[in-house]
Order: C-alpha cells, then sequence, then structure tokens
C-alpha cells in the first residue's frame, strides 16, 4: 500500500507541476483539482487528500514567494512530507507495540510438557460412551472466542516488518485500528484462579461392595462431567497451535469454578493424571485441578474404587458411578478429540486422564 499511495503521489505532482509554472491558469487548476478528488477517492486514506490538500495550499502560497524561491519542489516536498511524517511515526509505534506483543507471546514447545499418550491406554470410546464424546467434540469448535483469539495471535506471528509496512495499515485505512492488539488478547483469556475443593475427603470403606449407580445419576454426572471438562480445559487459552513445537499464547488448563448440577453438590474433584507417571496416579491438590499447580504436586496411588472404576474406561466406556446414601463417588474420562491431539499427539479417542469425583446429594 505504500508503493500503491506513492504512485498517487507522483499522479499529483504531475498535475501540480503546470499549476506552478502558471498559476493564474484557470484549465490548470480545473485538471488539478480534479486529478485530486479522484486520487483522494481511488486510495480510500487520509493520506492522498492530506497531500492534496497540502499541495493545495502550497500553490495558493506560491504566488507570494515565487520572486524569492526559484522552484515549487521546497513547497512540494513539505506538503508531502508533513503527511508521510505523521503515518510513519504512528506506523512505527504499531510496529513497536506488534513486537511487544510478539515477544509477550511468543511460540513454546508444548511436545515436552504434554507427553503422548500411552499405548496402554489407547481406548476408544464405545457405544453411548462414543456419542457423549462426539458431543464433546463439537462443542469445542462451537467457541467465536476461542477462534478470534487463536486467529489474532495468527496474525501476530505470521506477519513480518514488510507486510506490516505494505498493509493496509499504511496510510491507507489509516483510521481502522491496528486489529491485533493487547486488550484483545488479554481480555479473552482473564479468568478467576481455580477454586479450592469445596469438602473436605469422605471417608470411604473399601470392604463394601460397590453398587453402579442408576441410569438416572448416570445422566447427571455425565452432563457435570462434560461441563466441568470443558470448562477445565478451556479453548479460549489454546491460543495459535501452528504444531506441538510452535504454540503461542498457551494458557495451562484449571478450573475456573466448582461445576454444578442440580442434585448434587461437588465436595471434590481431583485429577487422575495417565500420562507423566508409568502408572496411573491421583494429584493431590487442595484446589480444583489446576496444570500450572500439578506440575510438581505429590501424587497418590488409586484407591480401590479408583482402580475399579478405570477398567470399564478403559473398554470404552465414559464413566463409572456408584452411590451409598448422600456420597456418590465417580470416575469420568478425559479422552482426547481431534482438538486436543494437535497437542497432546497420539490419536482422537486416546485416554489422557480422568477426573475423580465425590459428591454429596444436594
Ligand atoms: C494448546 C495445547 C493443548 C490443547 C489443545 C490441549 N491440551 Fe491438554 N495439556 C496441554 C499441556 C501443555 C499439558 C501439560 C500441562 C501444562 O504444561 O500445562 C496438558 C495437560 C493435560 C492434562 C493433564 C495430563 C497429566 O496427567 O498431567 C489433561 C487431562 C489434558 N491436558 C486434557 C486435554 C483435553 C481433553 C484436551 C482437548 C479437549 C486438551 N487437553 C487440549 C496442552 C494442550
Amino acid at each position: 500500500m505504500l508503493y500503491v499511495s506513492l504512485f498517487f503521489v507522483l499522479v499529483l505532482l504531475w498535475f501540480a507541476w503546470p499549476v506552478a509554472r502558471e498559476p493564474g491558469s484557470s484549465a490548470r487548476w480545473f485538471q488539478f483539482l480534479l486529478c485530486g478528488g479522484v486520487t483522494s477517492f481511488l486510495s480510500c486514506s487520509l493520506l492522498i487528500p492530506a497531500v492534496f490538500a497540502l499541495l493545495v495550499i502550497a500553490l495558493g502560497v506560491w504566488p507570494l514567494v515565487r520572486a524569492r524561491v526559484r522552484t515549487f519542489a521546497p513547497l512540494a516536498a513539505v506538503a508531502i512530507a508533513i503527511p508521510y511524517g505523521c503515518v510513519s511515526r504512528d506506523a512505527a509505534k504499531d510496529l513497536a507495540e506488534h513486537q511487544r506483543l510478539q515477544r509477550e507471546y511468543p511460540f513454546e514447545s508444548l511436545s515436552a510438557r504434554a507427553p503422548e499418550p500411552r499405548t496402554a491406554f489407547r481406548a476408544p470410546p464405545t457405544g453411548h460412551a462414543a456419542i457423549q464424546f462426539d458431543s464433546f467434540e463439537s462443542a469445542l469448535d462451537r467457541n467465536p472466542d476461542a477462534l478470534a483469539r487463536s486467529v489474532y495471535l495468527r496474525q501476530l506471528h505470521d506477519s513480518n516488518v514488510d507486510t506490516f509496512v505494505n498493509n493496509p495499515g499504511f496510510g491507507v485505512f489509516r483510521m481502522v485500528p491496528s486489529r491485533v492488539t493487547g486488550e484483545r488478547l488479554k481480555g479473552r483469556s482473564e479468568r478467576g484462579e481455580s477454586p479450592a475443593q469445596p469438602g473436605s475427603p469422605v471417608p470411604w470403606d473399601a470392604s463394601e461392595p460397590l453398587v453402579p449407580a442408576p441410569d438416572a445419576d448416570r445422566g447427571a454426572l455425565r452432563k457435570l462431567h462434560g461441563d466441568g471438562l470443558l470448562d477445565f480445559v478451556n479453548p479460549d487459552g489454546w491460543g495459535y497451535i501452528k504444531d506441538r513445537d510452535r504454540v503461542a499464547g498457551f494458557l495451562s488448563h484449571r478450573f475456573s469454578k466448582v461445576p454444578e448440577a442440580e442434585v448434587w453438590q461437588v465436595q471434590r474433584i481431583e485429577l487422575i493424571g495417565l500420562l507423566k507417571h508409568p502408572g496411573p496416579v491421583v494429584y493431590l491438590s487442595e484446589k480444583l485441578p489446576a496444570m500450572s499447580e500439578l506440575q510438581n504436586a505429590p501424587t497418590r496411588k488409586l484407591d480401590s474404587f479408583e482402580a475399579r472404576a478405570l477398567e470399564p474406561i478403559r473398554a470404552g466406556d465414559d464413566l463409572f458411578a456408584t452411590r451409598r446414601g448422600e456420597i456418590a463417588r465417580f470416575v469420568g474420562a478425559i479422552r482426547s478429540t481431534k482438538q486436543c491431539v494437535e497437542c497432546h499427539g497420539g490419536t482422537r479417542g486416546d485416554l489422557l486422564g480422568a477426573f475423580s469425583y465425590t459428591l454429596r446429594a444436594r
């Protein structure tokens, strides 16, 4: 666009010069004014009208100073330099901000942080779990905010100085603010800290038999798990994923609120990790799972309920639930959808982990 605007300036000068030579000629003025109108219109910018207006003033002043200044060139140079100076200053400011944001949201490699799913946990969902899995996957795609943030981050990284100078921002459409701003990137990612675990661990007698929860309960638990998982993985925070080794603006998964269900009150949600340790472990934390805090958190072995619950999940089910009076416990599978695979590697359907819930009836 810089080159296009320079072309228009040359055209303006081409018509201004005859006026400078014969300021009294109304025909030459007419041609110049017509050319100024047309170029201003075609350029769609404020730059060319500004150059044109200053040239009109310069040509108006020219007869008065003609005796002392030998050519019209210095006046024309001033008329061009002022608008270009302003625009360059603005462009330099935008460019500096752009480069600052590139440093604030650099590409980072996530392949070391998120180990590939283990083939031992390659357990694609079956039956009802598969339907649930498909609908969770499409819910992830219906997220305009996440899309907007990743588009901004892509623009931030895929443009360089040359495209920046030559994009419509330089002079043409100058009034349109630069599209990628710190506010826009931050505004879409702000959310609360991970809340504390709402209740303390519930005594659980391992010797009592485990009765699977009735189907009515399973429906409510499925919804609770789906809502909670969506909040935890937070697609808004994924950023721009070029590939596993180049991700910009990623925000670690964490809960922002305690998931709610009509009949159940969440007491605890713990993450069963399947990726980082040789066998399944439960991360210990007094907060709802937040990956930034669980990296170095202590772990415990699965208890007998969790170990039992993992069996049907490894066979393709999405949850295993049991109820004893007021208390329900269930484990919900966390499987890799096509979107998760972009960062986590492996195959769609792989188990990435599970949440172990303890709930109390309201
Ligand atoms: C933009 C990259 C990215 C995407 C997309 C992504 N994750 Fe993650 N995930 C990570 C990283 C990185 C970690 C490791 C923890 C960390 O460094 O924050 C992780 C960790 C996890 C963990 C914990 C693993 C453990 O045991 O420590 C689970 C579970 C998980 N992700 C599930 C998902 C699911 C489910 C999806 C898709 C719905 C998903 N992730 C999409 C990057 C991503």
